[in-house]
């Protein structure tokens, strides 16, 4: 009765491990490590006193994933694993479908030919485009625009394709809204590779003095002071709502949509105030014009995921600011370098590299 979790080494799907492991399942962990560091599952099991495998396994390496349904008794999986920058996606269109569209089907087949067919994805509030009315309810036209929303959008419907195809199938989409923040413990959170794209870490590391100065993308969109608004979850709280789905899921068959958000939203310059308090640092910065592509306001309608999964976040601004100025001043890099020291870290920390022996009734299938 395991867990898979892919892309389980990443920001979100490192708190979602301790979490599933505190609330006392049995995990499996696959990621390749393309925007992740083995450091961080080190630190999930400080964290949790508790153990797990991990493997160095592509979504489109359908071989290895074969393996391990072989191995582990699979019952669910909770699938974090894909690229998530905007800008690139956009420079690399291919890449993103090729990961995140084509790296899920065959995550599916695999499923399927071994009869698991409990899922968890990884959607996001980004497949709503600019929306007609805030809060957004799940059932809000859905008007992606990006390749990176898109490919959320296509796995979306594939994913409720294969349910019309067999009922069989139980699979929650959970569109995040903007997850900060990180672990009480300041042992895990959001590491960012090169300059962030997105404003918590962007604020954090000015505050740490990584960098110079945020720029304010807009002061003169319709909002109290000018500059964009988002409703930011807790990680922590976001992963608990997949706690929450996965229950749901194994109890009911179906395609579930959830928004996972907080129903309010901040502005920017109110997200800078939040966090000089947490931090105790000044944050400086300077206002530039509209980010192209950025909407004025987004927040979500969070009832469903209240009434269907007894699920709300609990954590406010505060919080998230103080949580993730803990993990930046405690990990001013973020996780060791990848380049230097991945290889050792996965061999010491226990990570598992196994080949279990071909089965070939399966693999030749
Ligand atoms: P992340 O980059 O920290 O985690 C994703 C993980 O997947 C990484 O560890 C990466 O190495 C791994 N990965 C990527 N492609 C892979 C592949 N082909 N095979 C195996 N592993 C692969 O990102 P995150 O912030 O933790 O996001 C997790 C998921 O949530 C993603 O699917 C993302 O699109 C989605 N999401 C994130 C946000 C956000 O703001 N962070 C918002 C909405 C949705
Ligand atoms: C971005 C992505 C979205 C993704 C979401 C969560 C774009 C266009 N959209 O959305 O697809 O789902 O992250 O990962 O990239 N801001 C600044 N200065 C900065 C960074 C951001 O002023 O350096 C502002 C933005 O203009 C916005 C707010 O801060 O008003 C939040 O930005 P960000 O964290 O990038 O999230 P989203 O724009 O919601």
């Amino acid at each position: 009765m395991t867990v898979l979790v892919t892309g389980g080494a990443g920001y979100i799907g490192s708190h979602t491990c301790v979490e599933l492991l505190n609330d006392g399942h049995e995990i499996v962990v696959i990621d390749n490590f393309s925007n992740s560091h083995p450091e961080s599952l080190k630190r999930v099991k400080e964290i949790t006193g508790k153990t797990f495998h991990t493997y160095p396994i592509d979504l489109l390496d359908k071989e290895g994933l074969e393996r391990i349904f072989l191995e582990y008794e699979i019952t669910s999986v909770v699938h974090f694993a894909g690229l998530k920058a905007v800008g690139e996606s956009v420079s690399e269109p291919l890449w993103y479908y090729r990961n995140n569209v084509i790296g899920t089907i065959i995550l599916c087949e695999v499923m399927k030919r071994n009869n698991v067919k409990n899922l968890v994805f990884s959607s996001s509030a980004t497949v709503y485009g600019e929306p007609d009315a805030v809060p957004i309810p799940e059932g809000s036209l859905l008007k992606t625009t990006n390749p990176y929303g898109r490919t959320k959008h296509m796995i979306e419907e594939i994913l409720r394709d294969l349910h019309v195809a067999d009922p069989d199938w139980s699979i929650a989409l959970l569109r995040y809204f903007n997850p900060i923040g990180a672990h009480e413990s300041g042992k895990i959170g959001e590491a960012p590779q090169g300059t962030p794209n997105n404003l918590l870490p962007y604020i954090s590391q000015v505050a740490v003095g990584q960098l110079d100065e945020l720029k304010v993308f807009g002061n003169d969109y319709e909002t109290q002071d000018g500059t964009g608004v988002r409703d930011y979850i807790h990680v922590v709280d976001l992963s608990i709502g997949h706690v929450k789905a996965l229950v749901k899921v194994k109890n009911e068959k179906g395609v579930h949509t959830y928004n996972l958000g907080t129903g309010r939203g901040y502005s920017v310059l109110e997200m800078v105030k939040a966090f000089e308090k947490a931090s105790g640092q000044q944050i400086s910065y300077t206002i530039l014009g509209r980010r192209p592509g950025d909407i004025p306001v987004c927040f979500a309608d969070t009832r469903k995921a209240f009434e269907e999964l007894g699920w709300r976040a609990e954590r406010g601004i505060n919080e998230m600011c103080a949580d993730a100025w803990r993990w930046q001043w405690r990990n001013p890099e973020g996780y060791p370098s990848i380049e230097t020291d991945k290889q050792t870290s996965l061999e010491k920390e226990s990570t598992k590299f196994f080949v279990p022996p071909k089965q070939e009734k399966v693999l030749n299938e």
